[in-house]
């Protein structure tokens, strides 16, 4: 029935006179009375189906019964549409097919999300009725668009003489930072597998048993508080590489990424991507994932400030602390309540408020100018190259609370005035990541990426008796790549050493037993043969997400779950059977 089908949006002059047979969906039927128009619908889009009067009384009648989302068969003749029905905004506007026969394949309830509604559907009836919604035009090209991005990276890749290879699902733990999603094994009684939250040691693994170009399409699975660019599941182009350096593995990535954007939006950008050190990216912008699509830039103003008398900021100072700040040329319009408004956001990062002052033509006034001096002021006037009104924005405080508040602020004033070119594609790689961070809290050091980063070959020497003081000073072989203020991925060379990975773990705090029964299978690998090698993971939702314009990678998944780590439409997570839980020796206790 169905063999000489043909895709309804795909019609156009060029078949008028074909015979054409669709199968599909009805986006809308209009009766005026002896002629009916249907908006039918497919995969590939719509076109308009036309019953004449001349038909018989019972393809009309067919016709007209068929409403809102009953799936059709029709057979008809492309025609072209009159001149004062052309509508030039939809591809298939040119043409209409004029029906022959209808046949109705099923019906449909009322469905409960317009198909082709202009105005905005709520979230919760999106996610419900998914596959309603990803009837929706925007929601289907975003998924045909991502099939699209994967298959471009999979020839990419094979090109490039990379294996695609699986690793498993049901796993140990790969400790990455974030919490494990566990599975209860039935047969071993109390033992469980964890997600995989990367395949970061199995693709280790691969490069030391000889395939030395790797990559995977891989669901990554994290137990974590969840926002607009996270999932408890997504999706990572895993790569890893063997006998490369760090440049190599850029140059592979940004090859890759270029030809993703090329065929998601067509559009060229320019390689290689900017650099900035870890280093840098704090101090300029206050964050290791910096939007450099606009400037306001932050300055150190902490020597300006060593002998102030504006207490705020001569006892951060004297506590060891920063006076940080940044200044927006805004002609006047940030007001006093917008501030206030930044200041109330800022002090989720721990700061106690945001110090600021107006300028205009130098002079300063307003906010904490009454208690500066004429030096610190005309200092000030340096740093910034103030001209023109604008309003200068601190934060005085340990460095890394100050920077953390100033790179919020630094975003969501360039927001609010419209300092954000939307159209740009700004990617950029931070590189010289420090190794380590150190949790006062814990009283222990952290990977700042994983346990299996390689430091700087300089840096070996100054892991023995390394202090928490100086955690941020062993610079590792780590980059991430970053697209708009959004880290898209990350990577780093790999400890290929035993010795060298055992140090690493006892500065982690990470006992030779525990690495033992943790991950003993990499411990040992290394022992017999490890080819030198890195890698990198990309976070795909995300990089479609803002290659698509979307505001949450929701809206570049099939199947999302909300902030709350639900599937609203299978309604997951949900209870078991109490057989279930006696089966895999679990009892669910009230907390
Ligand atoms: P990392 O943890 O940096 O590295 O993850 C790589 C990229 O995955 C994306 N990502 C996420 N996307 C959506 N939801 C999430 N919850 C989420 N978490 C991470 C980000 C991130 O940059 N094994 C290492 C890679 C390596 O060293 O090769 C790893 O997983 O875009």
């Amino acid at each position: 029935m169905f063999k000489n089908r043909s895709y309804c949006g795909e019609l156009t002059v060029q078949d008028v006179d074909r015979r054409v047979e669709l199968a599909g969906w009805v986006e809308s039927n209009r009766n005026l009375g002896g002629i009916i128009f249907i908006k039918m619908r497919d995969v590939s889009g719509t076109v308009q189906v036309v019953f004449d009067s001349s038909l018989s009384l019972d393809t009309l009648k067919t016709a007209d019964q068929a409403r809102s989302e009953f799936v059709v068969f029709v057979g008809g003749t492309v025609r072209k549409r009159d001149e004062k029905n052309v509508n030039p905004n939809q591809p298939t506007g040119y043409i209409e097919v004029s029906a022959e026969s209808i046949t109705i394949l099923n019906a449909s309830q009322v469905p409960p999300i317009q198909i082709d509604a202009k105005e905005t559907i709520g979230e919760e009836t999106r996610l419900k009725y998914r596959f309603l919604d990803l009837r929706r035009e925007e929601m289907r090209d975003a998924i045909i668009k991502r099939h699209q991005a994967c298959q471009i990276i999979r020839n990419y890749l094979n090109n490039n003489r990379f294996f695609e290879i699986e690793t498993p699902v049901l796993n140990k733990s790969t400790p990455e930072g974030a919490r494990d999603f566990l599975v209860p094994s039935r047969i071993s009684a109390g033992e469980f597998y964890a997600l995989p939250q990367s395949p970061q040691l199995f693709k280790q693994i691969l490069m030391i048993a000889g395939f030395d170009r790797y990559f995977q399409i891989v669901k990554c699975f994290r137990d974590e508080d969840l926002r607009g660019d996270r999932q408890p599941e997504f999706t990572q182009v895993d790569l890893e590489l063997s006998f490369i350096d760090q440049a190599a593995i850029m140059a592979v990535i940004e090859g890759l990424l270029e030809e993703v954007v090329r065929e998601v939006t067509g559009r060229e950008i320019s390689l290689p991507f900017r650099r900035l050190t870890y280093r840098e990216a704090m101090d300029r912008y206050g964050t290791d994932a910096p939007d450099t699509r606009f400037g306001l830039e932050i300055a150190d103003c902490s020597d300006i400030f060593r002998n102030s008398e504006f207490s705020v900021f001569a006892q951060a100072l004297t506590g060891g602390g920063v006076v940080r700040g940044f200044s927006v040329n805004d002609a006047g319009k940030i007001s006093r309540k917008m501030l206030d408004r930044f200041t109330e956001e800022a002090r989720v990062f721990g700061v106690k408020g945001l110090p600021t002052l107006k300028y205009s033509n130098n002079a300063a006034e307003g906010g904490i100018a009454k208690y500066l001096g004429p030096e610190e002021i005309a200092e000030l006037g340096n740093r910034f190259e103030l001209s023109g009104q604008g309003t200068i924005i601190f934060a005085a405080d340990e460095y890394h609370t100050a920077c953390a508040a100033l790179a919020s602020t630094r975003v969501r004033v360039a927001r609010e005035l419209g300092l954000v070119n939307e159209d740009a594609l700004d990617f950029l790689w931070i590189t010289d990541f420090p190794m380590f961070e150190y949790s006062e809290e814990d009283g222990r050091f952290y990977s700042k990426h994983h346990p299996f980063t390689a430091p700087k070959p300089e840096f070996i020497n100054a892991l023995d008796g390394l202090k928490p003081e100086q955690a941020d000073s062993v610079l590792a072989q780590a980059y991430d790549v970053v697209l708009n203020g959004v880290e898209i991925g990350g990577g780093s060379i790999r400890i290929n050493i035993p010795e060298v990975q055992q140090r690493i773990f006892s500065l982690l705090g990470i006992s030779k037993e525990e690495a033992d029964t943790k991950f003993s299978f990499l411990v040992d690998a290394l022992k017999y043969g490890a080819p030198p090698h890195g890698g990198l993971a990309l976070g795909l939702d995300r990089i479609m997400m803002l290659l698509l314009k979307k505001k949450s990678i929701r809206d570049v998944i099939a199947f999302p779950k909300t902030t709350r780590g639900q599937c609203l439409m299978s309604n997951a997570p949900s209870p078991v059977s109490s057989d279930q839980l006696r089966e895999l020796h679990l009892k669910v206790v009230d907390r």
